[in-house]
């Protein structure tokens, strides 16, 4: 995967829904898959193409690695791209796919806390920011994951957290409550490699722009 050879496209996406979602999308634009991450230990993907490969990592990890060239284009949530900032990425579409909300949410019926209200989440950033700009004061406790605990062992009042069924909530005894944002997987590309390589990322980009236009009749 030498940057040096120009012509190589890296494409970094994480396991799981968003390597699902996007699957029909690059096979749409003529790319697919060698392996099948989910029963593959393989980090680097072939594809039919020679000169592309997919790196699989962690979904939080997709701007990092795109962001320093390590891949030329991913696949990444808004909601990971809220809290990297977004900086020296490009986003040039939206692939509607993985959609959810980044919510707030509570116990059922729990009266607002006086004082300042804990919030648990892993999205610290996006969280800092909705509060701020509502003028609320709060505390903010990072986690990595099942925010739906915090509030039922006493952690935190409340969480963010993205909400799509609502049933995780509803089986954890918590209600959805204030909406901070829609989210859905983006299209995310390298500054450098979209000049280096534009006919190539180029042309790409319009094969799945087509196939999520199709998706949607
Ligand atoms: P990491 O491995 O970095 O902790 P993760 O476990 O959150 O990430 P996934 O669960 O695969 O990774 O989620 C990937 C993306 O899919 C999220 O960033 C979000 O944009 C979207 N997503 C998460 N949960 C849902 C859901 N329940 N319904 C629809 N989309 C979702
Ligand atoms: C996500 C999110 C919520 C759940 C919401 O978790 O963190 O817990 O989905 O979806 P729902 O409203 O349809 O119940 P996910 O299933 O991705 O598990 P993970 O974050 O532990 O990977």
């Amino acid at each position: 995967m030498s940057k040096t050879h120009t012509g190589a496209l890296t494409i970094a996406l994480s396991k799981g829904r968003i390597f699902k979602e996007t699957l029909p999308l690059l096979a749409h634009a003529g790319i697919v898959p060698k392996d099948d991450p989910e029963t593959s230990r393989k980090l680097i993907l072939n594809t039919n193409q020679d000169d592309v490969k997919l790196v699989i990592i962690r979904a939080s990890d997709v701007p990092t690695y795109v962001e320093y060239g390590a891949a030329d284009l991913g696949v990444a949530g808004k909601d990971v791209l809220m809290e990297h900032g977004g900086a020296g990425l490009y986003e040039p579409l939206d692939l509607k796919i993985a959609c959810c909300k980044l919510m707030t949410a509570g116990p059922k019926n729990a009266p607002e806390p006086t004082g300042r209200l804990k919030i648990a989440t892993k999205f610290v950033n996006s969280t800092r920011r909705y509060y701020a700009q509502q003028g609320r004061q709060v505390e903010i406790i990072k986690l990595y994951g099942s925010m739906e605990l915090a509030p039922l062992v006493g952690l935190a009042d409340r969480i963010v957290d993205l909400v799509d069924t609502g049933n995780t909530l509803k089986a954890n005894g918590l209600e959805p409550q204030e909406h901070i944002a829609d989210i859905s997987s983006r299209l995310v590309i390298n500054k450098a490699s979209m000049k280096t390589k534009h006919a190539r990322l180029k042309k790409l980009i319009d094969q799945i722009s087509a196939a999520v236009d199709l998706s949607l009749h």
